[in-house]
């Protein structure tokens, strides 16, 4: 027995109003310094409008606003929750249930932060009292901004990563990460340790389920997460609320970054370029990462 999903919790349903919570927009004049013939703008507006679908398209705006009872919780509370509006996912395995919920968690500091997440499972009758295997999982690189949570993506930011865990049975518990989806803090991108408080915790609320049992599954910036749970002292933090730890993934984890950087860079002739040129874009958002956890910085 490792995750009961309690029926009765299922709350009201939510008013989703879609802003533009990613994804910044610029005016013609910007690219036309550089760009003569308009191709850069050009195709900034093709890939913004397929982002625009993607990220934020599907925002609920309340939802992800820090609750009420933030001030006087503590790390592993539930704060909110809600179902998520089937009829806006796109590219979810049929039969996939999913809710989406607002804990707490801690940050790189120790300071408590809010942090948003989703739970998907296979469809079962309420009544059935069904029992999955439960799974923390970390995701990969979605950005570094309030409108990059998965669980505000109509995808659920599913990239052939988790939903085959679901069509296997499992209950998967995926935090979008503190700073993508709620805007308390900024996204402590890269920050490993971090990741792997909002990983850990995610387990913890009640409201969550009853995990008895799990493990952590992560991919990329989610594999650093998962390997800093597997290596932290978090699992031994609260036992009784964790539920026992079986064990972690960590698939292509994000660490040693400057190495992956280099390797980007030297690669880019001979391998894949696009792949490598991801990888380097990604490299841009280090900076953000790095501001996020200095004190007193302006730019967070
Ligand atoms: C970005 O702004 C331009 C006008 O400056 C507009 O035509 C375009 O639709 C906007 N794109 C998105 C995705 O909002
Ligand atoms: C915050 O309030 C929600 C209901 O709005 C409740 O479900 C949750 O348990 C509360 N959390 C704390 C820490 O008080
Ligand atoms: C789910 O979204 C669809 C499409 O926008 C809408 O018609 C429907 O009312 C929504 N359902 C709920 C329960 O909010
Ligand atoms: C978060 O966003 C809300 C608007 O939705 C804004 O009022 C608030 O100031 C923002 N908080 C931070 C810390 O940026």
């Amino acid at each position: 027995m490792s995750f009961k999903f309690y029926a009765l919790l299922l709350a009201l349903l939510p008013s989703i109003q879609a802003i533009q919570v990613a994804n910044l927009n610029v005016s013609e004049s910007i690219p036309s310094k550089y760009d003569g013939d308009s191709t850069c703008y050009k195709n900034f507006q093709e890939g913004l409008s397929v982002d625009a679908a993607s990220y934020g398209a599907i925002y609920d705006t309340t939802f992800y606003e820090t609750s009420h009872n933030f001030s006087s919780s503590k790390p592993g509370d539930a704060l909110k929750l809600e179902p998520v509006n089937a009829t806006l996912l796109q590219d979810i395995p049929k039969g996939t249930t999913a809710y989406r919920f607002q804990y707490v968690s801690k940050d790189l500091d120790g300071m408590k932060i809010p942090v948003t997440d989703f739970i998907a499972f296979p469809y079962a009758s309420r009544l059935s009292g069904h029992v999955y295997p439960a799974i923390a999982y970390a995701h990969g690189t979605s950005g570094v901004f309030r409108g990059c949570g998965p669980s505000a993506m109509p995808s659920l930011y599913e990239y052939g990563s988790w939903a085959f865990l679901v069509s296997r049975g499992y209950a998967v518990i995926a935090t979008d990460y503190a700073g993508l989806g709620n805007n308390y803090t900024a996204h402590q991108y890269q920050a490993s340790p971090a990741q792997a408080h909002d990983l850990t915790k995610v387990v913890w609320p009640r409201s969550h389920g009853r995990v008895d049992e799990w493990m952590s599954v992560g991919h990329s910036q989610g594999g650093g997460a998962a390997r800093a749970v597997a290596e932290s002292s978090l699992l031994h933090e609260d036992p009784l609320s964790l539920g026992k730890y079986l064990g972690t993934i960590a698939q292509a984890p994000g660490v040693r970054l400057q190495d992956l950087a280099l390797a980007a860079i030297q690669g880019s002739s001979s391998s894949d370029v696009a792949s490598a040129r991801g990888v380097l874009g990604e490299a841009g958002w280090l900076v953000l990462g790095l501001r996020s956890i200095l004190p007193n910085d302006p730019q967070t």
